[in-house]
């Protein structure tokens, strides 16, 4: 058998023959020598402007670094993955002290030690499938160690958190049947299954926690918005394997302007029927999540965002208030050709001023299940030093 490659050279020798052979014949050396020049246009050297394409040899035995910088030059999104890894490795690495001293810069901010401590401002987002995955772990080691800044998430990315410190989610199957797991009180995430037991232990474990929420609002004054919530959830869950428990320690905040759009919001529909009264401004919030674009000068800003929806429009919005973020890393599996901002590129936040023109960016067209892990190991494990 001919292999693939084989047979496309022996295509193109055969095409090349035949125009060669008609020449003879019937066309003159003129029209011959014009069709000759248009197939076999001369090429520009690509020679030290381009990295050539080779992948990663077994011969060599399996060596997963290896084979994880064998990406670059690989081609496609695993040449994407590996831009990624080179982006978020930039963020990491900035620091004010490689800028130049600008003329407005007062005593202080000319100092070199206080210019080499500070760092680029990294903003994580992601979708609430991700939490119910095993990217929640991910995400808790980069929370645990401080290692991103601020968090934008949707209401699963908050509650399917809190959720399986109180009972574990199973892997399934894509194909069971719906009606099936409904007779049997199961829910079905992609290939994930979260029984319902969990969310009514939820329940359980939730409403005295708004009961005494609403308690501190009457008697304290105390103004809930959904990140003052998620802290104080992250503080009584009071389990290391949960990120908003580490988010909470570490001060991070964890924003979620749409809280009342999953289990969480069911919890409130349900509180504001047996105690009512409890309020949750947004208004707070998105005072305190555009603040931190604002405010992060003169540090650089970093996004990186698994999924799309709220959590990638809402780190983009907040840094279109600072004229656009350094740093741009998108990893999903979204297409723009529908308009979506999910699937829009970094370009298209480029136009709104929510990237700036300068940024470095990479749109990884993958499963972050796939992605993440691995951009995180050739970024903020391996160089295994906290951000902060
Ligand atoms: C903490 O959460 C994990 C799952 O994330 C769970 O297995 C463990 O039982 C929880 N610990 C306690 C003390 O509840």
């Amino acid at each position: 058998m001919v292999p693939k490659g084989g047979l496309l050279c022996v295509a193109c020798f055969g095409g090349r023959k035949r125009i060669m052979g008609e020449a003879k014949d019937k066309i003159d050396d003129g029209v011959f020598a014009s069709v000759h020049s248009t197939v076999f246009k001369e090429s520009e050297s690509l020679e030290g402007k381009c990295v050539k394409i080779e992948g990663y040899d077994f011969n060599g035995g399996v060596n997963y670094q290896q084979l994880l910088s064998s990406m670059l030059t690989t081609g496609f999104q695993a040449s994407n993955l590996a831009e990624a890894i080179q982006v978020v490795n930039q963020m990491l690495d900035w620091r004010l002290a490689d800028e130049p001293i600008t003329e407005d810069c007062n005593d202080h901010e000319r100092d070199l030690d206080y210019r080499k401590s500070v760092k680029c401002k990294v903003f994580l987002g992601f979708t609430s499938n991700l939490i119910s995955s095993g990217v929640r772990d991910t995400v808790r080691y980069l929370v645990q160690h401080h290692m991103v800044d601020v968090i934008v998430t949707t209401t699963g990315g908050i509650e399917e958190d809190l959720i399986k410190c109180l009972a574990p989610t199973y892997k399934g199957d894509f194909s069971l049947p719906g009606a099936y797991l409904r007779s049997k009180g199961l829910n079905r995430i992609g290939n994930l299954l979260v029984p319902n037991d969990n969310y009514c232990r939820f329940e359980d474990w939730i409403i005295p926690i708004f009961d005494q929420m609403l308690v501190e609002q009457n008697n304290e004054n105390v103004l809930w918005t959904p990140s003052k919530l998620i802290a104080r959830l992250g503080k009584e869950i009071n389990n290391e394997s949960s990120y908003l428990y580490w988010a909470y320690k570490n001060n991070i905040p964890v924003f979620c302007p749409g809280l009342t759009d999953g289990s969480l919001g069911d919890m409130l529909y349900f509180h504001s029927f047996r105690n009512p009264g409890l309020i949750v401004d947004i208004v707070q919030d998105i005072r305190a999540m555009n603040g931190e674009a604002v405010h992060a000068s003169p540090r650089k800003t970093g996004m990186i965002i698994l999924g799309g929806g709220l959590p990638k429009h809402h780190i983009c919005n907040a840094n279109m208030m600072r004229n656009g973020a350094d740093y741009a890393v998108f990893i999903n599996t979204a297409q723009e050709y529908d308009g979506s901002d999910s699937g829009a590129r970094p370009d298209e936040a480029v136009s709104w001023g929510k990237i700036r023109g300068s940024a470095k960016t990479v749109k990884v067209h993958c499963d972050a299940t796939i992605a993440f892990p691995l951009l995180v190991a050739e970024t903020f494990a391996s160089s295994a030093k906290p951000h902060h």
